[in-house]
């Protein structure tokens, strides 16, 4: 007996077609979730900090050393404009036309930290005043 002649079974059909348009419409939702999801997260294969910019330096800054030399270091625009520099001078990094979009990434991210600064002393730990 073929499973679409037995009556009884219409509405299970009808079960299982509405399960499977379910399904792929939850796939297909879940295809469409934005990328943008991964924004300030560690890119896997480079450890970057995933910001607008990043694959442009993980493209440039990755060629000749690791991206490890890279994020080890913070520094302001201006010291990573002159470590750029000095890679252009001796070690034969190529000109970058997006150089101020890879130094506002640089900055951004691996910019001069704050220096962390301890709370005062005590009193009683202070060097006694000289009257
Ligand atoms: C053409 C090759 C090349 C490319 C491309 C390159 N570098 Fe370098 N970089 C070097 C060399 C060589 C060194 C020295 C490595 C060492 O000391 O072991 C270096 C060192 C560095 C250092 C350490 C400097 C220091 O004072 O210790 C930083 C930071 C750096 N690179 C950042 C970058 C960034 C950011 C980019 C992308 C804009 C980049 N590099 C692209 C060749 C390159």
């Amino acid at each position: 007996m073929s499973l679409f002649q037995n009556r009884q079974n219409g509405p299970k059909r009808l079960t299982l077609i509405t399960l499977c348009a379910l399904v792929s419409g939850l796939t297909i939702a879940a295809d469409v979730k934005p990328s943008a999801s991964t924004d300030g997260q560690i890119d896997p294969s480079s450890g970057f900090i995933i910001k607008p910019g990043f694959e442009m330096v993980r493209a440039h800054c990755t060629a000749c050393h690791s991206a490890k030399l890279v994020t080890q270091n913070h520094m302001s625009r201006e010291r990573w404009l002159t470590t750029i520099r000095w890679m252009q001078k001796t070690q034969n990094l190529w000109p970058l036309p997006q150089e101020e979009e890879i130094l506002d990434y640089l900055s951004a991210n691996y910019g001069e930290r704050a220096m962390g600064r301890r709370a005062s002393l005590p009193e009683h730990l202070m060097p006694k005043k000289v009257k």
